[in-house]
């Protein structure tokens, strides 16, 4: 079978997440595809689409060994209706633990039938010029896996006659799950005077925690560290504080350096 429509449906605060599954898309072969970026709280907001007898591409980063909470939260309100979803999880380089498990039963309770997934790895959000962690990653050799795995999901799509033939996709992870992310509002970010008030800090921000008129000013208790702000700043202003996750930063880079490589899991029919 081929379904006849594609969608990609992601968070990504740091694009990596975004980068991968349309890579995975272009190796199933579709000359073009839906795309819903719910990164921004704005679309967050809207209605949740309704899929029918789709194939979805569904991703989203892992925080904290789980999927990010905004994701999840926004993934609950999906309706599947026996569409075939192909589930991605982009980590950064250290573990994604139970956030492929936790994906596969929020598609599954949603109605999607889960036959292929994705860990794969992007730069970690902590990563910057002092401490690198996966820098650059997906890079030509992850794409190329992505690519690949696309071109796989394919190959066993020609093999089924309907989404009933499939046997949904095992992937690894425990079940209660980690604790995730803890609770807690701190400031992580300073401002350096470098800051031209150009306000693209604020545009990235998937939570709105920059203040619109005072780009100095993070609203902590909404902030969930994601450093797509960082990221996003052109006079590279925005630095980690010393602190909690300058810490972790730091620590990552010393302990996750050497190189992990995506994984994949196809269903059997
Ligand atoms: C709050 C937070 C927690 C994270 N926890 C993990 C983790 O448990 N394991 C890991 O390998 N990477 C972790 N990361 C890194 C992200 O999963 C990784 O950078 C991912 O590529 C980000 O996806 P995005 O570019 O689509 O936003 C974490 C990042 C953040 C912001
Ligand atoms: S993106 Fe950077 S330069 Fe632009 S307003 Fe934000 S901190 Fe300032
Ligand atoms: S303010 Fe916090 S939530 Fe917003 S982009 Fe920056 S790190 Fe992410």
């Amino acid at each position: 079978m081929k379904p006849e429509n594609i969608s990609l449906i992601y968070f990504s605060p740091t694009s990596t997440t975004g980068i991968v599954l349309e890579e995975i898309a272009r190796g199933l072969g579709y000359e073009s595809y839906d795309v819903i970026d719910i990164t921004r709280p704005e679309i967050r907001n809207q209605p949740a689409p309704k899929f029918d007898n789709n194939l979805v591409l569904i991703g989203a980063p892992v925080y904290a060994g789980r999927i990010a909470k905004d994701a999840v939260d926004y993934f609950n309100t999906l309706t599947g209706a026996g569409s075939l979803a192909v589930l991605v999880v982009l980590y950064g380089n250290r573990e994604f633990e139970d956030a492929m498990l936790e994906l596969k039963n929020v598609a599954s309770e949603r109605g999607f039938v889960p036959f292929a997934a994705g860990a794969f790895i992007g730069e970690h959000s902590f990563s910057d010029n002092e401490f690198l962690i996966a820098k650059n990653r997906p890079d030509e050799d992850d794409l190329e896996k992505a690519f690949l795995f696309g071109k796989k999901i394919g190959d066993l799509l020609n093999t089924i006659e309907t989404p009933m033939d499939i046997i949904p996709v095992e992937v690894p992870g425990n079940f209660p799950y980690r604790d995730g992310m803890a609770n807690g509002a701190f400031s992580f970010i300073n401002v350096t005077d470098d800051c031209d008030d150009c306000g693209l800090c604020a545009s990235a921000c998937p939570k709105n925690a920059i203040d619109e008129s005072n780009h100095y000013s993070t609203i902590d208790a909404k902030c969930i560290f994601c450093c797509a702000c960082i990221k996003a700043c052109p006079q590279q202003a925005r630095i980690l504080k010393d602190g909690p996750i300058k810490k972790k930063a730091k620590w990552l880079s010393e302990n996750y350096a050497q190189r992990k490589e995506p994984q994949t899991y196809l269903a059997t029919n």
